[in-house]
């Protein structure tokens, strides 16, 4: 019997017949299907897996047809360079963070970036400023840093030397951005946007703008929301005395795959050619439909009116939030029940990324699945965590965490240690301590009273907690 176990779940997992509102964007393959030479593309994907032969040009010196294609997406995307990644957003992050800044910079960062960020700051060994995000709905639903924010982390920073923000953030939540690149770009920051989840934007006139055009180094998910294969994103580079180029062939395999890459010009294309009438159609269906279930009164579709003045949403996905109460992660397994695949649950609530390819009927399922809900089956404890206003200090750089060595103590032991991994209760999923940050009173004391209400802090394992062992010239 063959021995396959991930082949075998993969293949089993078809057999649900999952409507995916998951990534990725290509749901499945349907999304190429939008025209002749897309669905030739799906139907071959085995026969296209090739290497870098003649005429095929090569990703880390492109001369041919990779660099035709490049400079395709550059327009599209109105850059100065634009480049293919093959490893997601990650190599995108990892690569315009050692091509904008050097050893010892200091950055302005949020505190509830993605990891790759984190990552790229302790490889590239940079110093940290945090800019707080905004919490509303008692701590449920986090925004996107408001200019407050960003300010304030700007007039705490010594000498910073650029700032990467994420845009639009995990719920699709997008600010007035394009002002604060250009001041911050005047007072001669550096400026990386991570558009992971923004592939789409800028389309039609209902989608908020793209940053490419703007930012030093834009950074997206193809893959996330159009049709590219799991793991295509787009590097986009205005930032001309870079060694972009350098970087990207560190952190990219001498083995692309060509159908990430072709995958990544067929999304570009698609864009150019269907993106406008897509998507229009796309948001006016989900306008429709959101109506239609907010007025069914169990769950909410969140709209810009929900959000404060200038935060704006991505129209072409749901992010649902329940009543006080009720769990999220219980409403995500409820709609893999409803054979309906959402993209992530949070505390409280879900998100579902829509897509042109599946029409109508994908959202008449979401329809029935909530109208037939029994609110009941997703009652959950109410958590609430209460973020102190002082924020703990940082002791250590997040690269000096990543090479200090660890203990392993009761949180409750440790007041005055420095964490080091990442503090987060959820909800709302924030840090509230970072690694190198000293844990203070304030700290221990919100964390106790949230883990005996019952809920999960990351970073907390049987009330035991990793701290730096300070040595080598430190003090503890
Ligand atoms: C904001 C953000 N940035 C970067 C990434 C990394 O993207 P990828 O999975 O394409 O590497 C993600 C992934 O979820 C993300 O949400």
């Amino acid at each position: 019997m063959n021995k396959v176990p991930l082949l075998k779940a993969l293949l089993d997992y078809h057999t649900e017949e999952n409507l995916i509102l998951s990534m990725p964007g290509n749901k499945c393959g349907l999304a190429f299907k939008r025209d002749e030479i897309g669905k030739i593309f799906e139907e071959n994907l085995g026969r296209l897996d090739i290497t870098e032969v003649d005429p095929l040009d090569n990703l880390h010196h492109p001369e041919g047809v990779i660099k035709e294609a490049q400079n395709l997406l550059r327009d599209y995307y109105k850059s100065k360079k634009a480049f293919f990644v093959v490893n997601g957003s990650t190599g995108g992050n990892l690569t315009a963070v050692f091509s904008a800044f050097k050893e010892g910079d200091e950055v302005l960062v949020e505190r509830n970036c993605h990891r790759s960020i984190y990552n790229a700051l302790m490889l590239r060994k940079l110093k940290v400023t945090y800019i707080e995000p905004v919490i509303i709905e008692e701590g449920s639903l986090f925004l996107p840093p408001d200019k407050n924010n960003i300010y304030n982390a700007l007039s705490k920073a010594n000498s910073p030397k650029g700032i990467i923000l994420t845009y639009p953030n995990y719920f699709g939540i997008t600010y007035n951005i394009e002002e604060i690149i250009t001041d911050l770009k005047g007072k001669g920051l550096k400026v990386i946007i991570d558009e992971a989840h923004g592939a789409h934007f800028g389309v039609c006139e209902d989608l908020p703008r793209n940053m490419c055009e703007l930012a030093d180094y834009t950074v997206i998910s193809a893959h996330k929301t159009l049709p590219a294969l799991t793991g295509g994103a787009y590097l986009l580079v205005n930032d001309e005395n870079s060694n972009v180029e350098f970087y990207l062939s560190t952190f990219t395999t001498t083995s692309p795959s060509y159908l990430v890459m072709a995958s990544l010009d067929y999304a570009r294309n698609y864009l150019q050619e269907y993106g406008k009438e897509d998507y229009e159609s796309l948001i006016h269906n989900a306008d429709l439909k959101r109506e239609e279930i907010n007025s069914l009164n169990k769950v909410r579709i969140v709209t810009k009116e929900d959000l404060p003045d200038g935060y704006d949403i991505d129209r072409t996905r749901y992010t649902i939030v329940l009543p006080k109460g009720y769990s999220g992660y219980k409403f995500l397994d409820y709609l893999r029940g409803e054979k309906i695949q959402g993209e992530m649950a949070f505390p409280s609530g879900v998100v579902l990324i829509l897509s042109y390819s599946q029409g109508l009927d994908a959202l008449d399922k979401v329809h029935q699945a909530v109208d037939k809900l029994d609110m009941e089956i997703l009652k959950e404890k109410e958590w609430k965590f209460n973020y102190s206003n002082s924020l703990p200090i940082k002791a250590l750089e997040p690269y000096e965490v990543l090479e200090a060595e660890s203990e392993n103590i009761g949180f409750n032991n440790s007041l005055g240690r420095i964490a080091k991994e990442n503090i987060v209760p959820y909800p709302p999923g924030i840090p509230s301590i970072c690694l190198g940050e000293i844990i203070n009173e304030e700290s221990i004391a919100a964390i106790d009273e949230f883990l005996e209400q019952g809920g999960t802090v990351l970073g907390i394992n049987e009330g035991r907690v990793l701290v730096c062992v300070r040595g080598k010239g430190e003090s503890n």
